[in-house]
């Protein structure tokens, strides 16, 4: 007994401390998404999917939870924001190439199409973000309207 009690003080003092740690956070002022927007054109309703699903780990603009004022939870969300962001970032798009955008646009398809994005452990606290059927054939329907409009400038070979 005396040594989980030893244990438990200790974890107790580890969590503490780890409450002075805190990531920074990924919250852009002003309109982080503009030149994504011109470029692909989300109508109000794909908007809503992107911001209700996707900006919170895709874009320079994340709504936090009150939850993530507690360490390890912060930890994790920052972890998960950074990673979102090396591999799609909607608010970089002016930096990409029509190729990278291009292949960004497909994987977008396939991620939605296998549910695979946005992660689960995302809906089970953003029930809005959980996608209907008829949201995902929008989001893919847009998407490959937008690589429709990659292939006709010619350049993407
Ligand atoms: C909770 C954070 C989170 C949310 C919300 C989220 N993603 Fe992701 N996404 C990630 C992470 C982390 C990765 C990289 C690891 C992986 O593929 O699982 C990723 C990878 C991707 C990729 C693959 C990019 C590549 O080329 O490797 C696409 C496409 C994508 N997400 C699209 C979306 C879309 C569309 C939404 C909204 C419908 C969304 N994601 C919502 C965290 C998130």
């Amino acid at each position: 007994m005396k040594i989980a009690k030893k244990i438990a003080i200790a974890l107790l003092v580890i969590l503490v401390a780890m409450q002075f740690y805190r990531p920074e956070k990924n919250t852009a002022s002003g309109d982080y998404i503009t030149a994504f927007k011109a470029d692909t054109k989300p109508d109000a309703q794909i908007t809503q999917i992107l911001e209700n699903a996707c900006y919170d780990c895709h874009s320079d603009h994340t709504e936090y939870p009150w939850y993530n004022n507690i360490a390890p939870v912060s930890y994790w969300i920052d972890h998960h924001v950074e990673e979102g962001k090396e591999h799609l970032d909607f608010s970089d798009w002016e930096n990409y190439s029509l190729k990278k955008k291009d292949h960004k646009m497909d994987e977008l398809i396939e991620e939605v199409e296998e549910g695979e994005m946005p992660l689960n452990e995302y809906t089970w606290t953003h029930g809005d973000a959980r996608l209907t059927e008829e949201q995902k054939h929008l989001l893919m329907e847009w998407a490959k309207k937008v690589r429709e409009g990659y292939q006709a400038t010619g350049e993407l070979e």
